[in-house]
């Protein structure tokens, strides 16, 4: 008689045949994946990061997608020019920082702090409306990873919390999936930096506490205790992230189980100190991959 972990071994062959696909440690994947299929959906939570993870990195072409952030450097450049620049500027002063493998995350933080500020602060002092923010995102170069919209649906399908821990901007992800969804799933919970509007539904300010890349920990998830009180049979959880800030984003939850760490390096090959460094702190690392499929085949035999 067919036992249910008996998929874990036919998992684990997909996961280390494929050149893609880096298990430095299957010895533990392999007992984490077991303990997740035992579990179930029911004791399962995805816990993922949204720019650069649920969406995807470049094109066909090579050309870089854009961020949730990213959505105003496009139409502003657009519509105003000078404005514009000044997105972009802050980009081509701060991206290279973010990833700068010589700087501390230490280092790093006040140099994020500016970034998002200043950044947040240029949308509010425009007051851009709620309609002109849901049309920037309709023009945007934001673009699902293949097989994103099924695994966002299979998760609320099978009752699992996806909650969407992003230093991103939360509304723009979530005009994003009623765009492309028609509605925001039931199942979807976001833990995220949101543009609050005024009675004009102008921007007039944002949520604290601010959400960065290297601050996706127990500082910014004090709102988030009632939520995670309410998921807390959800021992075990799948996170997917695409950086080393994401790989504590399940602090906020209630338990012991383990979590199973998907990482997206979208890297270089050469950096082989950096592509070594995400082996270590990911569970399963996924070069260049444009897809969901890994995730999907995770959530395929937990249920
Ligand atoms: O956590 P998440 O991966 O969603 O992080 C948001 C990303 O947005 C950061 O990695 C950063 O590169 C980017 N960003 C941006 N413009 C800003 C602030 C952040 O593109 N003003």
């Amino acid at each position: 008689q067919l036992k249910k972990t008996d998929v874990v071994p036919l998992l684990m062959n997909y996961l280390m045949e494929n050149e893609q696909i880096i298990c430095a440690d299957p010895t533990t994947v392999e007992a984490k994946l077991r303990k997740m299929v035992l579990g179930g959906a029911g004791k399962t939570v995805v816990i993922s990061d949204f720019d650069y993870t649920l969406s995807r990195f470049a094109n066909e072409s090579g050309e870089r997608l854009s961020t949730t952030h990213g959505v105003f450097d496009d139409n502003v450049m657009r519509l105003n020019p000078e404005l514009g620049q000044k997105f972009v500027d802050l980009k081509n002063k701060y991206y290279p920082i973010e990833f700068c493998p010589k700087l501390s995350m230490e280092e790093k933080i006040p140099h994020m702090e500016k970034w998002w500020g200043t950044s947040h602060s240029l949308i509010v002092n425009e007051k851009f409306s709620k309609n002109t923010i849901q049309d920037f995102v309709r023009q945007s170069r934001i673009v699902f990873k293949d097989g994103a919209e099924d695994f966002i649906q299979s998760l609320d399908g099978h009752n699992i919390p996806l909650v969407i821990f992003s230093a991103g901007i939360g509304n723009i992800i979530e005009y994003f999936l009623e765009q492309k969804l028609g509605a925001i799933p039931r199942n979807t919970h976001f833990i995220s930096n949101m543009i609050l509007f005024d009675e004009d539904e102008k921007a007039c300010a944002f949520s604290e506490p601010l959400i960065h890349t290297f601050c996706k920990n127990s500082s910014v998830i004090q709102k988030e205790t009632s939520f995670f009180h309410e998921i807390a049979g959800r021992v075990n959880v799948i996170l997917l992230g695409d950086s080393m800030g994401d790989i504590h984003m399940d602090v906020g939850v209630e338990r012991d189980g383990p979590t199973l760490k998907v990482g997206y390096y979208n890297g270089s090959l050469d950096d082989t100190a950096a592509l070594q460094h995400y082996e270590e702190v990911y569970d399963i690392v996924l070069i260049h991959d444009p897809t969901l499929n890994v995730a999907q085949k995770i959530v395929d035999v937990i249920n």
